[in-house]
């Protein structure tokens, strides 16, 4: 009887190690499935070879659109010009990399990478060679905000802040622009 019923126990005690076992196998599947789903976003290369003097590229990044300006010496002369219009030229109230602290708002004057979302209510802006400064510069269609070359607001316009700089590496040799991440910007729309 206590041999039949040590046996049982050792039964019970088998099938209850297997059970916890596949339980554990279980749970750690479930936590680690977000993990895999929160997975770094990743480094996206964009060949900017094709882009043309004073020309622009656009590229989906991170669920947003990114710019590419080709500035040429007379956009980047106008950034250098008087900066009075501006309502913060030194990017002082703008979230943005260090590299970027700069008039040109980039690591290599020439180009210009930025988030492409204007920072009153969100929507897009369009680049033109040529505003009424006679420079060329952003312009939202959704509330008439403008931004110079660099994506800086002019003073007394709906966008309370520059455009977004994202962090990003470029190699002028290649004409590869690699973007690292965009999401430094404060929430705004
Ligand atoms: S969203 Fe650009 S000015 Fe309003």
């Amino acid at each position: 009887m206590c041999e039949r019923f040590a046996k049982e126990t050792d039964d019970e005690r088998t099938e209850r190690r297997r059970f916890l076992k596949t339980a554990s196998a279980l749970l750690g599947a479930t936590v680690a499935a977000p993990m895999v789903a929160r997975a770094a976003p990743q480094p996206k290369v964009v060949d900017i070879s094709h882009i043309p003097l004073d020309g622009l590229g656009t590229v989906d990044f991170e669920g947003k659109p990114v710019v590419i300006l080709h500035r040429s010496k007379q956009t980047i002369a106008t950034l250098e010009r008087d900066q009075s219009g501006l309502a913060d030229p030194g990017s002082h109230s703008s979230q943005q990399p260090k590299f970027a602290d700069n008039p040109y708002r980039s690591k290599v004057p020439e180009w210009l990478v930025m988030v492409n979302i204007c920072t009153h209510a969100g929507c897009h802006t369009n680049y033109q060679q040529r505003m009424e400064s006679g420079a060329g510069g952003f312009f939202c269609p959704c509330h008439g905000s403008r931004f110079d070359a660099a994506g800086r607001v002019f003073r007394n316009q709906p966008a309370p802040w520059n455009m977004e700089i994202p962090e990003y590496a470029i190699d002028t040799q290649k004409k590869q622009v690699q973007l690292i991440h965009a999401d430094r910007v404060r929430r705004l729309y």
